[in-house]
């Protein structure tokens, strides 16, 4: 069976990027030219996902607005000739369905997860952190298919230098990594000190999970940082069933903080034939300047 959903947390409040976030959610700030938001379910719908659950907030009523037909706005693109524009924002949300639900108290990403638990049912999902892009879909098709192969949950994995662990969840592996970059997993630590962490493999933001994780997401205690920790319920999975990480080497972007809004707008902008020749001399021009 086909993974159909996939949950979006993104009721966080993007204090990172304040004063813009007063106004607008940081989901919606472009990356290239579309918003970051937009980009994950991309590579969603590519790897097969035609259901969105996003877990929102009520003080961010844009993102609702964001999937809301607009067909006035269709007309107009069509009457002045943009047709592909057009295109663009009446297929937001047609070949693919949105559930909204709220998150309204921040209680970590475990809690997030739990709020989609309804929208989803009782089958396998997946669930992409809008922080992080990937460049493509290959990585999340890959892990809807260990998933289904195997039975048991799946996580994204990247490997990192020791001392970055820290801010990760990371996890210990129960068996070598294979040819596919496939590895069996014993157990997950959330943002563990460094001397302990049981290996540099992060968890990188994309998950597929079997429907019994919301058992253990009703189960949670506060873990790291007083938080219902999404690793701690892929723990308790992992000891009681097959899991598995897939190793990526994508380059992560992590948009949840200016800098690296930035650089994954660049290498996007990298990737449009249209944009890049100007974008590059610009790049070649600035970097050549002495620093101010
Ligand atoms: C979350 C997860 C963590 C994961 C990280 C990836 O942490 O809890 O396990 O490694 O995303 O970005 P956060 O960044 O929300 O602190």
């Amino acid at each position: 069976m086909q993974v159909r959903s996939a949950v979006i947390p993104a009721a966080g409040l993007g204090t990172r990027f304040l004063p813009t976030t007063k106004s607008v959610p940081k989901e919606l700030l472009p990356i290239g030219d579309r918003p970051g938001l937009q980009l994950v379910i991309d590579e969603a719908v590519g790897a097969g996902i035609d259901h969105f659950v996003i877990v929102s907030n009520r003080s961010k009523p844009a993102i609702e607005s964001y999937f809301e037909p607009a067909p006035a706005l269709v007309a107009a693109l069509e009457a002045s000739g943009r047709r592909e524009l057009a295109a663009t924002i009446s297929g937001i949300g047609s070949d693919w369905r949105v559930t909204i639900v709220y998150q309204d108290e921040p209680r970590g990403l475990g809690h997030a997860v739990g709020c989609a638990r309804d929208a989803v049912g009782d089958e396998p999902f997946a669930v992409l952190l809008p922080d992080e892009l990937m460049g493509d879909s290959s990585l999340l098709a890959h892990m809807n298919g260990l998933c289904l192969r195997s039975g048991g949950s799946v996580v994204a994995l990247k490997e990192v230098p020791t001392d970055e662990v820290s801010a990760y969840g990371v996890i210990d592996p129960a068996g070598p990594v294979n040819d596919d970059g496939e590895v069996p997993i014993a157990d997950l630590v959330e943002k563990p000190p460094i001397d302990a962490a049981p290996s540099n493999l992060i968890l990188i933001g994309r998950y597929v999970l079997t429907p019994d994780v919301f058992d253990e997401i009703a189960a949670l205690r506060p873990g790291a940082g007083g938080e219902l920790q999404l690793t701690d319920a892929l723990r308790a999975q992992a000891t009681r069933a097959p899991f598995h990480g897939v190793v990526s080497d994508v380059s992560r972007h992590d948009t949840g903080n200016p800098l690296g809004l930035l650089t994954a707008s660049v290498e996007w902008t990298l990737r449009d034939p249209q944009s890049r020749d100007e974008l590059r001399s610009f790049l070649d021009e600035v970097t050549s300047r002495p620093t101010p």
